[in-house]
């Protein structure tokens, strides 16, 4: 085994709660319904789904695998990794975008997850039941003031880089292990909530009765795209969590379950906000707003609702924290390797993706833009190299000998990796270029 310089968690359950914790944030309960609004449902979801499986799940594997063979920051970990392999270390690159990108994400990352604490504010001062927060109005009031909305990304931020610079290790393991439960706990009731009184029947006919003549190439390639985003791949973020992996954790178990909590949340997240925009008249494809208007509609009516809206942001935005985090750890890490102090670090590359977020905020082109670079090019092409260097480059026993994947899902696995995966994202990079 390689010299471990980073700390490991204590056993693989923290490891799946990190790594969920990292999977699980906005992406899940804000962008995949209204991207699954904005793309026509039901044939979205189902691509969607497919990339979850036959790409996102492979390269999640192989990602994790190569942080916890390497056991340092992304950076040095695939440099190490191709030295010993013999292969050229042209694949650093895999890390090095990872470690830019995440800062990029970060950069409108945190804006929504102001957002989101905003809405804590509000539930706080009362508002579901003394204004009209449940009507559109107030989060188009929200996005129109910069002051307002620096304040909040701001705070976000400034817990981002407390968490960073007090150790990963400690207080994130730690707090996942009660916040995600209690999630999950609130998205259920909200679920049922949303059934109960809102219109079930075609939020579940939009989100599963595919009708493939709405798919375009772009919902093709946003499909694609958001199963990185929510698996957190190709950002350097698994990659340094596996680096700090337990050794008698098995990748390809915990790979698997936490892809599967994943999932299902996104898919709770959607059938709580759609029949609540059905019952309403809203329009599914009425873009980033859609968690903001449409959830409030349901507190609003609900007794408690100023409790409940308020718990239920605060979750948000500490689903979003837990993610903000594995996107600034991949820097951090690298910084420390350098000798740069975590707090320095923190401090440092919290105030670039700080200013990138002002950028986000006086300009929806310059958000929209962050948001496209990364998941739909960035990612899926980070996502290629690496199923190319683990699938192609690097010896095979490697990963056979490491005992992290039973005989037969490795068998599976390997074959999906090298044949499947690479030709599926060149595929979707090919249709929605309008080359098929
Ligand atoms: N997976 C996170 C989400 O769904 C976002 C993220 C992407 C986090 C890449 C880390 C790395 O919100």
């Amino acid at each position: 085994m390689s010299v471990q310089q980073h700390a490991l968690w204590q056993n693989r359950w923290t490891f799946i709660l990190a790594a969920t914790g990292s999977a699980v944030g906005l992406g899940n309960i804000w962008k995949f319904p209204y991207i699954t609004g904005e793309y026509g449902g039901g044939a979205f979801v189902l691509v969607y789904l497919f990339c979850i499986l036959t790409i996102g799940v492979p390269i999640m594997v192989a990602e994790v695998w190569l942080g916890k063979r390497g056991r340092h920051d992304p950076i040095n970990s695939l440099r190490r990794i191709c030295h010993e392999a013999g292969v050229s270390g042209g694949w650093t690159v895999i890390g090095i975008a990872g470690v830019l990108g995440g800062l990029l994400i970060l950069m409108f990352y945190g804006v929504v997850a102001g957002w989101a604490l905003e809405y804590v504010w509000q539930s706080f001062k009362g508002s579901y039941t003394t204004t009209n927060l449940a009507l559109e109005g107030h989060f188009g009031e929200l996005t129109a003031s910069s002051g307002q909305q620096i304040f909040w990304q701001t705070i976000f931020m400034l817990l981002t880089c407390g968490v960073i610079a007090a150790g990963v290790v400690q207080g994130i393991g730690r707090s996942v292990n009660i916040l995600m439960p209690t999630l999950l706990l609130l998205l259920i009731m909200l679920l049922a909530y949303s059934l109960l009184e809102g219109d079930g029947a075609s939020a579940a006919r939009f989100m599963f009765a595919p009708d493939f003549s709405k798919l375009s190439g772009e919902a093709v390639l946003v499909a694609l795209g958001h199963a990185f985003f929510t698996l957190s791949l190709a950002m350097g973020a698994m990659l340094a969590y596996g680096s700090y992996m337990p050794d008698d954790a098995h990748v390809g178990k915990t790979v698997l379950t936490v892809a599967a909590l994943d999932t299902i949340i996104a898919l709770v997240a959607g059938m709580a906000i759609f029949p609540v925009v059905f019952a309403n008249g809203l329009a599914p494809g009425s873009g980033p707003g859609l968690m903001f208007v449409t959830l409030p509609l349901s507190f609003a009516a609900m007794p408690m609702g100023n409790f409940f809206g308020g718990l239920f942001f605060a979750l948000v935005a500490i689903a979003a924290l837990s993610s903000s985090i594995s996107l600034l750890e991949p820097g951090i890490a690298w910084l420390e390797e350098k000798g740069v102090p975590r707090v320095a670090g923190a401090i440092g590359l919290g105030l670039v993706a700080w200013g990138g977020g002002l950028a986000s905020i006086y300009s929806g082109e310059v958000f929209d833009f962050l948001d496209k670079i990364t998941a739909q090019y960035m990612m899926p092409l980070g996502g290629l190299l690496i199923a190319l260097l683990v699938g192609w480059a690097l010896p095979r026993q490697w990963v056979r000998g490491s005992g992290e994947l039973a005989a037969g899902s490795y068998n599976a696995w390997y074959l999906v990796l090298r044949y499947i995966t690479p030709p599926g994202i060149l595929l979707v990079f090919a249709h929605s270029l309008g080359l098929l």
